[in-house]
């Protein structure tokens, strides 16, 4: 099991809560997970990479878990413009080949969406397509995930990028669509939703 790459149809949908849910349940497998979010934009206290660093008390360092910092909090492509930055995808490839070397199975968060530009002309979904991995597809449960994660898993198919299944997140037992979703993206997509979670009250 190599890992997977943890995208979704939006940002704020909920990867790093599922990453951090998948890593737990694999550890409890006795597997060794290791994760990266290749690209992170914005504030650096406790982005994604230092919280899931921290709760899997992970021994990596941090320019491996995150060899890519942007401080505006804009997708990359954007970020590094503003910023006049221009970007290297080299060092999240040699980072990738280290942690995946070191652990059983890496967990790969994504930046947003699968059509984030990265680059002019590179997209998440083409960092998918070159890391190799299966792409696990974080949604929403409730009104409008049909559309959204239908038009993830197109872009992805177009790609050839083997999709391992979804994750409907989110549940709040409030909305009448949550009782029909995961039928209907079963039955449109031909994927698995492979985890449906709870809304956690804090
Ligand atoms: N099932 C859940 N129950 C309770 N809170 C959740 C759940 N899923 C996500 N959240 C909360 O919603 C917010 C957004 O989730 P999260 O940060 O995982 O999204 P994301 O897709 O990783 O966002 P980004 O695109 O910024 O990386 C966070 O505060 C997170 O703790
Ligand atoms: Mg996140």
């Amino acid at each position: 099991m190599p890992g997977f790459f943890i995208t979704g149809t939006d940002t704020g949908v909920g990867k790093t809560y599922v990453t951090l849910w998948l890593a737990e349940l694999l550890k409890k497998e006795g597997l060794d997970i290791g994760v990266m979010k290749p690209i992170s934009c914005g504030p650096q206290k406790e982005n994604d990479a230092l919280y899931l660093k921290r709760k899997l008390k992970l021994k990596d360092p941090i320019n491996l878990i995150n060899p890519i910092h942007l401080s505006l909090p804009l997708a990359p492509y954007p970020a590094s413009q503003l910023q006049k930055k221009k970007l290297s995808l080299s060092p999240i490839f040699s980072a990738f080949h280290k942690l995946s070397n070191k652990h059983d199975c890496l967990l790969v968060e994504g930046i947003g969406g699968v059509m984030v530009p990265i680059k002019r002309d590179y997209l998440v979904a083409d960092l998918i397509k070159d890391l190799g991995l299966p792409a696990l597809v974080v949604a929403r449960a409730g009104l409008g995930t049909i559309n959204h994660t239908l038009l993830t898993v197109e872009a992805l198919r177009k790609r050839k990028i083997r999709i391992a299944g979804i994750v409907l997140n989110g549940f709040k037992r409030k909305d009448l669509s949550e009782r029909t979703n995961t039928e209907v993206i079963e039955e449109l997509t031909g994927i698995p939703i492979m985890a449906k979670l709870k809304w956690q009250k804090r």
